[in-house]
């Protein structure tokens, strides 16, 4: 089926790491009809007007006639080469009576809204409208994305969230990449920089890519509930709608569940995804989103005990879901076939009309989900114990020289009084107990001799050793 071009194509994304762009799209762009309360652009019959109170910052492409224009107490426009305004006397035969043109207030464009991003692969695709779907919560941009506000495009965007900063790995305004962290917090206190971004969280940028060739985490899990907080979702009609991760609404399609191993490269598999299956006619209404996610893992279906990252390639459908399951089914017919030379080591799907992959192998799936739950249980009150123990003690705070004494002194109890079958008590027998209270130890010896439960300890002795020392 895969065409020998294509498997060169494969093969050199290979490699390349995943990182995605997220466009703005709103702009505050002056020949926007959509930013005038009336429609249109203002031509030279009209008054243009700007709420007064109101801080914006416009962009204007070229130029244009006006009657009158009420300016705010505080904005900016920024001018594109040859653009600019100019007042006609008397009406502009072109325009009619003319009218009072209001900008719209672009204040309340929240950045957690996933509506407002479009997302893609390259700045080749951003520009050619080649968009990638994505849940809800990796629409905004994640943390190892670049932004991007369009270059001949002024915006205005509220960063309000729960969190004090949002990292992202580079932001390009008006054509300039800002890629390090101290020269965006720079722009982000100029005069534009306040006009285009205001509210509670600052955005960040440096932070670093995506270096993981099978994907990473966007790390939007956080913001879960300001994102969802803007999606107002569709009622749904299939039989057994589903949830994506990181998805804010159920939905009708199917969704794919993919267990990778090293050789996993996830634009790779994107791009297979796409030129095998999606350029078929008959998947055209199908969004597909692919990413890398944590899916909780519980314990015969019920308690949760851990996550493990896996590929969730989540298939939309307009038609009910249909389509959606029909490919599912094709990709995990390709995964039997090729899974070993693309890095997968396992897939399985659910669909909206109930059906799944796993129906068959469901009771040896259980058995192996119990042994393995039961493990992880086990592991996890060692982890405690050990934390506890840990916990009880403070960090050494002197260097190795102390420390070396008194395991010494452990030791030489051991030898010196082999009797004292309190020595065969695991309490004691732990070198890393000792060194962990060297202050004690040469400070105060009612405390060391009740912190340690050493009362063997023998003043005499001490003293030897002190004189060994010295
Ligand atoms: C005008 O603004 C709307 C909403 O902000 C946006 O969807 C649209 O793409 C913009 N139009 C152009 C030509 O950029």
């Amino acid at each position: 089926m895969l065409k020998t071009p294509d498997v060169l194509l494969l093969f050199c994304l290979v490699g390349a790491a995943e990182a995605l762009y997220k466009q703005w799209i709103p702009d505050t762009n002056y020949e926007n009809k959509t930013n005038w309360d009336k429609g249109a652009i203002p031509c030279g019959s009209d008054t243009v007007q700007f709420s007064a109170q109101r801080k914006v910052s416009v962009f204007v492409e070229t130029t244009h006639a006006v009657q009158e224009m009420r300016l705010p107490v505080d904005g900016e426009f920024i001018l594109n080469s040859g653009a600019g305004f100019y007042v006609v006397s008397g009406q502009d035969p072109d325009c009619g009576a003319g009218v009072t043109a209001q900008f719209k207030d672009p204040a309340s464009l929240q950045w957690f809204n996933p509506a407002l991003w479009q997302t893609a692969a390259t700045l080749n695709d951003l520009h050619d409208e080649n968009f990638l779907f994505s849940v809800h919560e990796e629409s905004v941009p994640c943390q190892y994305d670049d932004v991007v506000f369009k270059a001949l495009s002024s915006f205005s965007v509220d960063t309000s969230s729960s969190q004090s900063s949002i990292p992202v790995k580079s932001v390009s305004v008006l054509g300039k990449m800002f890629g390090s962290t101290s020269e965006f917090s720079q722009y982000l206190s100029s005069r534009s920089g306040q006009l285009q971004f205001h509210g509670s969280s600052a955005v960040t940028v440096g932070h670093a890519g995506c270096g993981d060739p099978s994907g990473c985490e966007c790390g939007n899990s956080m913001n879960n509930q300001k994102i969802c907080g803007t999606v107002t979702c569709e009622s749904v009609s299939c039989k057994k709608p589903l949830l994506p991760v990181g998805h804010c609404c159920e939905v009708c399609g199917a969704i794919v569940t993919i267990k990778y191993d090293t050789g996993f490269n996830l634009q790779a598999y994107r791009e297979r995804i796409r030129q095998i299956f999606l350029v078929q006619p008959q998947y055209k209404s199908i969004q597909l989103g692919m990413s890398k996610v944590f899916n909780s893992q519980r314990l015969m279906e019920i308690i949760p005990f851990g996550t493990t990252p896996e590929i969730q390639v989540v298939l939309l459908d307009q038609e009910k879901g249909a389509q959606a399951e029909t490919l599912a089914r094709d990709i995990l017919k390709d995964v039997r076939s090729h899974g070993t030379t693309i890095g997968i080591v396992e897939a399985e799907f659910q669909a909206s009309s109930g059906s799944s992959s796993s129906q068959s192998g469901s009771s040896a799936g259980m058995v192996v989900g119990v042994v393995f739950g039961v493990l992880i249980i086990i592991t996890f009150a060692v982890v405690v114990v050990v934390l506890i123990r840990k916990g009880v003690v403070k960090k050494p705070r002197m260097p190795s020289m102390p420390s070396l004494r008194s395991t010494k002194k452990n030791n030489d109890f051991a030898l010196s009084d082999p009797l004292d079958h309190g020595f065969d008590n695991p309490m004691f027998d732990k070198p890393s107990m000792l060194p962990d209270i060297p202050d004690l130890y040469s400070t105060n010896n009612s405390l060391y001799v009740t912190q340690t439960g050493v009362h063997f300890v023998n003043p005499v002795y001490d003293d030897n050793e002190t004189a060994f020392n010295a």
